[in-house]
Parts: structure tokens; C-alpha cells; sequence
């Protein structure tokens, strides 16, 4: 059966859940802080320590104009813009990610520093050069066009722009187990070999400035928090609130990294000044 991503990560009533978990955990609602979001709003492998890793890496400058490109409920965009000083643009597939983005935002305060978007990544609804950083963590994986997706982040890059990712492509054993936090089944999943990652990285015509194998790190994330929740129970406020079944597709993310199906990248590249 071949799924829509939109209806695999769309979840019911998904902006009362959040919030009745964060009022289940003792959080304040009329007066919510980013803090207070990102054990459930950061849709990526190591949570908010990864974006934090690579915030640091891509050195983004206040005032900077940043698309985070499949910004899923906005976790990354709000981060950035509250800590760097960035001017956060955010575009998500999935329209009812982009409501309850934005629900969160006015929440925290920031609605006027992130600006929401439905659109694809493959159709980014913006001219060529609009933004000095682009950043895109765990979205490349439902898009089968790689040259298409790489593409598009250059094309709207500023000349001399960065483009910073952190992702997961498929590892030398290949093959999944499913489901997984990005696809029920492989009719959403496109996973590529690191190899042909950067050819078309290159083709788009990109250069590298930082590259890191953050494999090792995800495994050992996905060991202790799974040991965490042996001993203490599954916390309050967590991924699992934003998604279906996270129980059967974290332990099956883990199995796939442990057996070498998939490995996770972090890098910062360069579009060249002046191209
Ligand atoms: C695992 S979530 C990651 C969200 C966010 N980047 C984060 O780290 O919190 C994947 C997101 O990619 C989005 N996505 C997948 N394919 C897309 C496309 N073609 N265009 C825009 N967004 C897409 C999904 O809607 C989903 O919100």
C-alpha cells in the first residue's frame, strides 16, 4: 500500500494533546516557554542536543534569514530563532504540523520571529537567494527526488549561504525494519547510501565544511532513553506524544541503527560566494 506522508505523520486533535500533556506535567500554559517544548517538539534523533550540536556548527548569525525546510510542529524553528536571533522561516508538508507550529509560537511568544508555511520542500515557495542558512533535520527520507530536494535548499540559498542537515540514510546492511518514525512501510521511506549522498550533494553543487557520522551517538541516545523508561515508565511529556505507536517504531529505529541498516550525518555545507 503506498501511504500519503501527510497522513502518516498528521495525528487527531494533535495541538489539545500537546497541550494536555504539557498541563499533565505540571507546565504553566499561559505562560509556556520553549524549554518547556522541546522533550516533545524536536521530531529528530537526539532531540534537542542535536540541534544545539549543529546550531553551533553553522554559526548562524542574529538577523540571518533561516528556512528550517520540513519544519514539522516547529521545535527546531523556534529554538533558532530564540537563541540565535535568527528571522525563522519554516515549511512543512503536513498542514496540520503548520497549525499547531504556529499555535506553539504565539504560546511561547515568538509568533513574530517564526513564520509558518504548508508547501513542499521540492516546491519551495520562495525566489532563488532568499535565505543566508537553510536547515533541514530528518525530512530528506520521505523524498525519493534527492536531486530535486538538494536542489531546491540551493536555489534559495544567498550566495556564500549554509546549508546545515542532520539525517538519517541508509547503512551498509540496508533493508528496514518497519515501522519507523518517518514511514509505516517502505512506500515513504528513501533512504540512500552515504556515496551517493554526496554526489548529489556535489551536483547541486554544493562544497563541505563540516561532516560528522553521528551514528554512534544516535545508538547510544535510543540505549538510555529506553532504559530510562524501563525503570522509570514512559515521562509525561515525550515524542510519543506526537505520534502513533512509538513504542514499536523507536525500538525498531534502534534495531536498524544497531544492525547497520541506517546511519545518521551531520554537516554543514557551503553554496560557493558568488555562484
Ligand atoms: C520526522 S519529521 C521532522 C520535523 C522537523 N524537521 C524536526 O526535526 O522536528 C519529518 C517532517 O518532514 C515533513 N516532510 C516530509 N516530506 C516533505 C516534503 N516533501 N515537503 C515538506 N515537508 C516534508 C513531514 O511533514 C514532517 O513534518
Amino acid at each position: 500500500m503506498v501511504h500519503s506522508v501527510s497522513d502518516h505523520y498528521a495525528v487527531g486533535d494533535l495541538g489539545e494533546r500537546i497541550l494536555a500533556a504539557l498541563a499533565g506535567s505540571g507546565a504553566d500554559l499561559d505562560a509556556l516557554t520553549v524549554e518547556d517544548l522541546a522533550p516533545l517538539d524536536a521530531l529528530h534523533i537526539r532531540g534537542r542536543k542535536a540541534t544545539e550540536d549543529l546550531s553551533r556548527l553553522a554559526r548562524i548569525e542574529p538577523g540571518a534569514d533561516l528556512l528550517d525546510a520540513g519544519c514539522g510542529i516547529g521545535g527546531t524553528s523556534r529554538y533558532l530563532a530564540a537563541s540565535t536571533g535568527a528571522n525563522v522561516t519554516g515549511v512543512d508538508l503536513t498542514e496540520q504540523y503548520i497549525g499547531v507550529a504556529k499555535m506553539l509560537s504565539e504560546r511561547v511568544g515568538l509568533a513574530d520571529r517564526t513564520d509558518f508555511r504548508q508547501g513542499s520542500v521540492l516546491d519551495l515557495p520562495f525566489d532563488e537567494e532568499s535565505f543566508d542558512v537553510v536547515w533541514t533535520e530528518h525530512v530528506q527520507m520521505n523524498v525519493s527526488d534527492k536531486a530535486g530536494f538538494y536542489g531546491e535548499l540551493y536555489r534559495v540559498l544567498r550566495s556564500g549561504g549554509t546549508l546545515a542537515f542532520h539525517d538519517i540514510f541508509a547503512g551498509p546492511k540496508g533493508g528496514l525494519h518497519f515501522p519507523v518514525p518517518w514511514a509505516p512501510d517502505s512506500s515513504i521511506s528513501h533512504l540512500i547510501p552515504i556515496e551517493e549522498l554526496r554526489g548529489v550533494l556535489a551536483g547541486a553543487g554544493f562544497s563541505q565544511r563540516h561532516w560528522e557520522d553521528k551514528t554512534g551517538a544516535s545508538t547510544e541516545f535510543f540505549v538510555s532513553r529506553l532504559e530510562a523508561e524501563k525503570r522509570e515508565g514512559m515521562p509525561g511529556v515525550g515524542p510519543h506524544v506526537v505520534m502513533e505507536d512509538p513504542g514499536r517504531k523507536f525500538a525498531n529505529l534502534l534495531r536498524n541503527l544497531q544492525e547497520g541498516r541506517i546511519c545518521v550525518v551531520q554537516a554543514v555545507m557551503k553554496k560557493p560566494a558568488g555562484a
